[in-house]
């Protein structure tokens, strides 16, 4: 039964609809677009940035893209871009741009894409209004009876200004993700004040999910950039690292609060917390470094931060893990809602919408779990194949 169920954790391999690769003129980068699946004419997932990105790692994140659509029953396909380059050269933005100029068959009419890695939102919009393609949601958007107006929608839902001054668009990802981490702690009865969490990347998607769970009363215990880990047994001062960030999620090291310890990157792995939120670098927890996990469940926030047998191993010590494709879709979905009219305006619609699914679907994960012993990602496959095996519509109606 056990062999079963480690096999079906790594057979997660299967052909994408279409492939490309780019050669940036300029700087000879290499780009990639990977369409996993069309559905009614759509694909959506992130275009991310960084030195060292593969067609592979591409690959692995829109097939993760594809699930999370099935997961969330969304009437979208599943893609996703990358680019191999290093974001903070000078030269980044201008490699994007052509990017995206030479992707523009498939933003103009099929792929959907959105931030990442590497990618703000609002340069990803930036480059786009550059092309005349006004937003990154353009193929969705274009298909609307009225453009401008869902234009004028899609930005406002964004925009929405929520509680910490923060931007809807820009938390509600994280908002999910400490949904899932709550929903594992109230399955194995954690009271918040008792859990405790660590975090690896403090950017878009480690950022807000830091800003829920100290809200919701957790102790963020451990926090990583790409700079290194910071640690406090007695919780760290989320607000107060948040204020500390550049615009690349690092956090300036020269005015940390009292009591913050400073320990190298990699220590976060071992970070002793309930809970580990892997948030930052795809494969974050290898056969390298699984024997070094302290937590007692992972929630994944970053797109493919478990590498198959590392998970296999997790799983045979009893440390369950909420699957990307589940714990962070809160930022897919959402942006789903919005483009189909699902929610309304005032961001509590959003955060109820969200709130509501991610704790019934994380709590359907932990339980069958913890009941018979079904690693969360075998359930939630089941729940996608469910949800896409249904009859698909062949168009979506953008309001
Ligand atoms: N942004 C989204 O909407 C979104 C949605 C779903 C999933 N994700 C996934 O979440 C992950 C993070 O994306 P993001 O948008 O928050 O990125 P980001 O660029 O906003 O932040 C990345 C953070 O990770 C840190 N970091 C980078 N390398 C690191 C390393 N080796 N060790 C520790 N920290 C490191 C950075 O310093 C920064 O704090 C990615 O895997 C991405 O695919 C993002």
């Amino acid at each position: 039964m056990m062999t079963e169920r480690l096999e079906a954790l790594s057979a997660r391999k299967d052909e994408p609809f279409m492939r490309l690769t780019w050669t940036d003129p300029q700087t000879g980068a290499h780009g990639f677009l990977v369409v996993h699946t069309l559905v009614s004419d759509l694909a959506t997932g992130g275009t991310r940035m960084r030195a060292g990105c593969t067609m592979s790692e591409v690959e692995d994140l829109a097939r993760g893209m594809a699930a999370k659509t099935a997961v969330f029953d969304l009437p979208v396909g599943g893609a996703k871009g990358g680019i191999d380059f290093d974001r903070k050269d000078p030269r980044a933005v201008g490699v994007l741009q052509r990017f995206c100029q030479a992707m523009r068959p498939w933003l103009d009419a099929h792929w959907v894409t959105a931030e990442d890695l590497g990618v703000p939102q609002h340069l990803l919009d930036e480059v786009f209004e550059r092309l005349g393609l006004h937003q990154s949601f353009h193929a969705a958007i274009c298909r609307a009876a009225d453009p401008s107006s869902t234009l004028h929608r899609v930005r406002a839902s964004m925009n929405a200004p929520v509680p910490g001054g923060f931007l809807l668009g820009d938390v509600i990802g994280g908002y999910g993700v400490a949904h899932a981490c709550i929903a594992t702690a109230n399955a194995y009865g954690w009271a918040p004040a008792q859990a405790t969490v660590a975090i690896q990347g403090i950017g878009t998607m480690g950022g807000g999910a830091a800003w829920y769970l100290h809200e919701a009363g957790m102790r963020v215990v451990a926090v990583a950039d790409a700079a290194g880990t910071l640690y406090c047994p007695d919780g760290l001062d989320v607000p107060a690292l948040l204020d500390l960030r550049d615009g690349y999620g690092e956090i300036d090291r020269s005015r940390l609060p009292d009591g913050v310890e400073q320990l190298p990157r990699e220590a976060i792995i071992a970070a002793p917390a309930d809970i580990f939120v892997p948030a930052a670098i795809s494969y974050a927890i290898t056969m390298e470094n699984v024997d070094r996990i302290g937590a007692r469940a992972v929630v994944e926030a970053a797109n493919s931060a478990t590498t198959p047998d590392a998970e296999a191993v997790l799983t045979g010590r009893g440390i369950p893990v909420i699957p990307d494709f589940v714990a962070n879709a809160g930022a897919v979905a959402w942006a789903w809602w919005v483009l189909l009219g699902w929610v309304g305006t005032d961001p509590e619609d959003s955060f109820r919408r969200l709130r509501t699914e991610m704790l019934a679907k994380v709590t359907l994960l932990v339980e069958r779990w913890a009941l018979d012993g079904v690693p969360p990602r075998q359930t939630a496959r089941e729940l996608g194949a469910t949800n896409h095996s249904l009859p698909l519509p062949r168009t979506v109606t953008i309001p």
